[in-house]
């Protein structure tokens, strides 16, 4: 059994200068991917499922929540469960049935006060019914097909001072920084904003989450994690290296019919871009620390 819960390994990789990889997953294909490429590198992994998988799959979290944690517990790497950029409140409350052990809640879209006030709200319900939960503040762009930040104009900023007020005001155990990068970018380009992500370090004494990462070079991501990231989300990465292996190869055989024969393509090449994205994030850390 290998399904375990991604505060342990967010705290555990934290402890030794260290990250954990969390992939977003779309399909059953994903997270026998991420899976498998957490494996062929030897490190934990977070399988993550965000609000719009759910919607994409009709409104209902459980067939992939529960494939998900399938596939988890077949696992030989300690893999994590967490239900990602959760705004609707029904949904938020089905995660520990669903066997979520986390949650990321996003009301980074709201004012401050309003923002903290539904944060800390989340928090109580989660801490309650025993689930780590993650905030954002400062908003990190590119989010439901808004056009992603330009990765070199300022954009939006988690300022430090305000972010040690809103971790101990809302009591969220983790914090997603916005530091530079942009959801959904399809080109390594973005830069991150270092001597900000150091304030941000210094200042908070939860875990910082990174997302948007599949914008990042590996010089990046390293540079991430050597910096104090110790939650890094990965999501478009995935879905680059499936629609390319598939489109290769249905270009290449035009009759394919078995969905099988373009899946696995597509599969093979998730693995090996989660692989490669946790070889990047070691990249980052002295040998021993925990990615
Ligand atoms: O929460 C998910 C991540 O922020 C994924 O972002 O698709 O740009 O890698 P990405
Ligand atoms: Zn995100």
């Amino acid at each position: 059994m290998a399904l375990v819960n991604t505060g342990d390994l967010v705290a555990e990789a934290a402890a030794t200068g260290g990250a954990v990889a969390a992939f977003n997953i779309i399909t059953l294909e994903h997270a026998e991917a991420v899976v498998a490429g957490a494996e062929a590198a030897g490190s934990p992994v977070v399988l993550q499922i965000s609000e719009n998988a759910v919607k994409y799959r009709h409104g209902r979290v459980l067939p992939l929540a529960r494939a998900a944690a399938a596939a988890a517990a077949a696992a030989t790497v300690p893999v994590g469960l967490h239900l990602d950029h959760v705004k609707s409140p029904e949904l938020l409350r089905q995660a520990a049935d669903a066997g979520f052990g986390s949650v990321m809640y996003d009301a980074a879209h709201l004012p401050y006060a309003e923002n903290l006030a539904a944060t800390r709200a989340a928090a109580d319900w989660a801490h309650a019914n025993g689930l780590w939960i993650e905030a954002e503040l400062g908003e990190v762009g590119g989010k439901n097909g808004a056009a992603p930040l330009d990765p070199h104009a300022p954009g939006a900023r988690t300022d430090p001072d305000e972010a040690r007020a809103f971790v101990e005001a809302s009591g969220v155990d983790a914090l997603a920084v916005a530091v530079g990068s942009s959801h959904a970018m399809t080109t390594r380009t973005a830069a991150l904003d270092h001597d900000l992500l150091a304030r941000l370090s210094a200042a908070l004494s939860v875990p910082l989450v990174l997302h948007g990462s599949s914008g990042l070079p590996d010089a990046e991501l390293a540079a991430a994690v050597a910096g104090g990231i110790s939650k890094v989300n990965i999501g478009t990465a995935l879905n680059l290296a499936m629609t390319d292996a598939i489109r290769t190869y249905l270009t290449a055989h035009p009759s394919a019919v078995d969905s099988r024969a373009y899946l696995s393509e597509g599969r093979a090449a998730m693995v090996r871009t989660a692989a490669a994205l946790i070889a990047a994030l070691r990249a980052g850390v002295p040998a021993g620390a925990r990615i």
